[in-house]
């Protein structure tokens, strides 16, 4: 009898067992929510359009951060992968860190990475895109407040839309030798959050503001080629 008794109970918890599963799977999922499908697969496609060698790494402590992504078991919440951020209450990802990630390629206009609109914080410094030029893209990402592109090889003239970033209060576009800066003002008069521009090293051919001057250090490293760091104590036009 008591056997009996003791093989009923058996078959319960084994009824059990998955509703516990359940529960406990639920609860986890209201303390993290999971990654967004829409932001995982933005993440992977941006992560297929590169390629990742030890020989794109142009610093001796960078190494393949995005190497890791993948959707697979336990890996498959994109919230919990190196260099990503997620809100704690809607899931979306706001931040991404692959600065010194030994990416090597060009960053098309069409990234999907352009599609991850909740991004506050993105650092994609220390690559290497192969002199390709900055997307206007870049302006789909309309919350970021902190914008680091420094040492990655671009090229050409820093996108217009950038003024559209209204929200940025970090921009740092230095030691990027082949970029090009044409109108300082046009950039920055809508940017009313800013407080640190980086354009070390980036060619700037334009008049410098006058109410601007005294924010800039100036230091001529050639012909055309001005280094510049300025900190904005308080920004007024
Ligand atoms: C930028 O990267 C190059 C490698 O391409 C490195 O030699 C240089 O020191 C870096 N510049 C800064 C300011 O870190
Ligand atoms: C970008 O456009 C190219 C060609 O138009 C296409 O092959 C590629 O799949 C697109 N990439 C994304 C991420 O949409
Ligand atoms: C941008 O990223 C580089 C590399 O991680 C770092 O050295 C630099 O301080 C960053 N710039 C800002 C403004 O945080
Ligand atoms: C970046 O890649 C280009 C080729 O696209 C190469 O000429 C350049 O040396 C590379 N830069 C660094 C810092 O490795
Ligand atoms: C200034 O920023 C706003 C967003 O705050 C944007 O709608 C507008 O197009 C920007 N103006 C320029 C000239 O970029």
């Amino acid at each position: 009898m008591a056997s009996f008794l003791c093989y009923l109970m058996s078959i319960r918890l084994l009824f059990l067992l998955p509703l516990f599963h359940v529960i406990a799977t639920d609860c986890f999922a209201s303390m993290h929510p999971l990654c967004h499908d829409d932001d995982s697969s933005a993440l992977l496609q941006f992560k297929e359009s590169f390629v990742m060698s030890k020989n794109a790494c142009i610093h001796p402590s960078g190494y393949p951060k995005i190497a890791s992504w993948k959707l697979e078991g336990m890996d498959r919440d994109c919230c919990s992968w190196d260099g990503v951020e997620c809100d704690d209450d809607t899931g979306h990802v706001i931040g991404l860190d692959v600065s010194n990630g030994c990416l090597y390629g060009s960053m098309v206009s069409n990234s999907s990475l352009f599609r991850l609109v909740q991004l506050q914080r993105l650092n994609l410094a220390y690559n290497n895109f192969s002199f390709s030029q900055i997307p206007s893209g870049f302006s789909q990402l309309s919350r970021l407040t902190y914008l680091n592109l420094s040492n990655s090889s671009f090229s050409g003239q820093i996108p217009s839309k950038f003024s559209e970033l209204s929200k940025l209060s970090y921009l740092d576009l230095s030691y990027n030798y082949m970029l090009h800066l044409g109108n300082l003002k046009g950039l920055v008069q809508n940017l009313t959050s800013l407080q640190d521009l980086y354009l070390n090293y980036v060619q700037i051919s334009s008049p410098v503001p006058e109410n601007l001057i005294k924010f800039i250090l100036f230091d001529n490293i050639g012909f055309n080629w001005l280094r510049i760091t300025w900190r904005i104590p308080c920004w007024n036009f």
